[in-house]
């Protein structure tokens, strides 16, 4: 099976903070990519924006530099890096000065007729001063686009603040936030399996459904980011946005089509009826924890230079959703750095066959599972229990039937970057993988609580080995309710 590259329209690109690492390891990557598979128009310009004196040919060689880093080079095809090379060009621009945007404005005004788009990949502190200064220019218009990533707020009120910000100068529906999640390829298999195929829905509620735990495991630390972190953690940095997107995909309704409004209204469903955890139950409900040191590794707390650090690098969730579909359904949510695996899936857990009539046989039966797969080895599997083959008496097993995506499409299918599918389907003015600003609001007012009442405690959190699967609380967690996480192995 083959992709097929649908061209976009003709746009102009401004990347702010142009320099940075985001541009360097995943946007220019990603537009390179898109670039080389013929979907980015000859027209559409790249314009890298920053604090840097660059000219023109320093940014070339920046984003040469960056494609070296990030692209394997059998792609670097000389042909497409020249072409990619030439949509570039460099503004040196202090966005805190007034004086800075009127250059801005001339260069994008050769092409008045054209979508722009505006990512700022910059600290969220900048976003409303861009925003601004986009708007004082007459540069927030119909076919202005602008683009945000995390962190869009640090808790509920600051995240309503940088709404506030941002949509004093853009429309709602021309604000893209990014959860590069959603961008990611077996994500959006997740909406087409439910709603594409008629043979899980029946299943897909609390009659059937035992439990769903979502894991986004890592096995890296936090290096030299160590910095940043420690005023983020896990919550803030993982659970806020991509594990609560991943979870609303699996527990919306269907929405009445696959369109921007409807998708989100849906998901902001889910999220208005998980079920507050406050106080005790906050502490019952969660677990949180901070990796240790391994022979030549560090701990957190050294890597984040921070003895004292409270700031979790595992947090392990129950979640429960108070509606008619999945009420009394447990989803329980786990990330954490430096675990044992690297692995993102979800795994959903069906109920035991009513009767067994398989109970003279010494084999206990498993619940079937549906496994989603998000990385690595994008795909499905369905655990079902069969019996050995041969006729040496009747026993049971658990067999996997296995849709590994990348056997599906054929030895040339490279699954793309989130980013790719995402800058692309801003220049279409698709806002069904970005998130709405109430969306964002209503994750924070569940979680904000939560850390509140780790903070009221006073203590810092568990630790666990580097390399395990987490402290002993989150199978403690799991065990109290008569359940296991499954492995984490690849
Ligand atoms: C980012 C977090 O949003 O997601 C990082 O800030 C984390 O801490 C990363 O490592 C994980 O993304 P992925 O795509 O590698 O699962």
């Amino acid at each position: 099976m083959t992709s097929k590259v649908i061209p976009v329209p003709p746009f102009d690109m401004v990347i702010f903070g142009a320099t940075g690492d985001l541009s360097q390891r995943k946007l220019l990557p990603a537009l390179f990519r898109r670039d080389a598979s013929k979907q980015i128009p000859d027209a559409a310009r790249i314009i890298g924006l920053s604090r840097l004196d660059y000219n023109q040919e320093q940014f070339r060689q920046f984003a040469l530099d960056a494609l070296n880093k990030f692209i394997p080079a059998a792609e670097l095809k000389p042909e497409l890096v020249e072409r990619f090379l030439k949509r570039l060009d460099h503004l040196h621009n202090d966005v805190t000065k007034p004086e800075g945007w009127q250059p801005l404005r001339d260069l994008l005004n050769e092409h008045p007729e054209r979508i722009r788009m505006y990512y700022l990949s910059v600290g969220p502190a900048l976003f409303g001063t861009i925003a601004k200064g986009l708007a004082s220019v007459g540069l927030n218009g119909a076919n202005d686009r602008l683009v945000v990533e995390k962190p869009l707020g640090h808790d509920l009120a600051s995240a309503q603040e940088l709404n506030r910000q941002i949509t004093t100068s853009f429309e709602e529906r021309c604000i893209y936030r990014i959860d590069h999640y959603l961008g990611k390829e077996t994500v959006q298999n997740l909406m087409a399996l439910r709603f594409a195929n008629a043979l899980f829905e029946p299943l897909w509620n609390a009659n059937a459904v035992d439990h769903v735990q979502i894991t986004a495991a890592e096995t890296i630390g936090v290096g030299s980011r160590g910095g940043y972190y420690d005023t983020s953690g896990a919550m803030r940095d993982m659970v806020q946005n991509h594990l609560i997107q991943l979870l609303c995909l699996m527990a919306m309704e269907a929405p009445y089509a696959f369109n921007a409004d409807a998708v989100r209204d849906e998901k902001l469903k889910v999220l208005r009826s998980l079920r507050p955890l406050k106080g005790h139950d906050a502490l019952r409900n969660t677990v949180r924890a901070q990796y240790l040191a391994r022979s030549n590794e560090p701990s957190y707390v050294e890597e984040a230079g921070n003895p004292n650090s409270h700031t979790e690098t595992y947090v392990a969730i129950k979640a429960e959703i108070d509606n008619w579909r999945w009420s009394g359904v447990p989803f329980y949510l786990r990330t954490g750095k430096r675990l044992r695996s690297r692995l993102t899936e979800i795994v959903v857990t069906f109920k035991e066959p009513s009767h067994c009539v398989f109970s003279n046989i010494h084999a206990p039966l498993q619940p079937n599972k549906l496994v989603i797969r998000l990385q690595p080895d994008e795909g499905l599997q369905l655990h079902i229990m069969t019996k050995d083959p041969g006729p040496g008496g009747f026993r049971m097993h658990p067999t996997a039937l296995d849709m590994t995506f990348a056997e599906g499409l054929g030895p040339d299918w490279r699954m793309p970057d989130a980013y790719e599918r995402l800058l692309m389907d801003v220049v279409r003015g698709d806002q069904t993988l970005f998130m709405r600003g109430d969306e964002v609001e209503a994750a924070w007012r569940w979680i904000d609580p939560i850390i509140g009442a780790w903070e009221d405690t006073g203590a810092k959190p568990d630790t666990y080995e580097s390399g395990s699967e987490g402290p002993i609380a989150s199978l403690e967690l799991m065990a109290r309710d008569g359940r296991r996480w499954r492995e984490m192995v690849v």
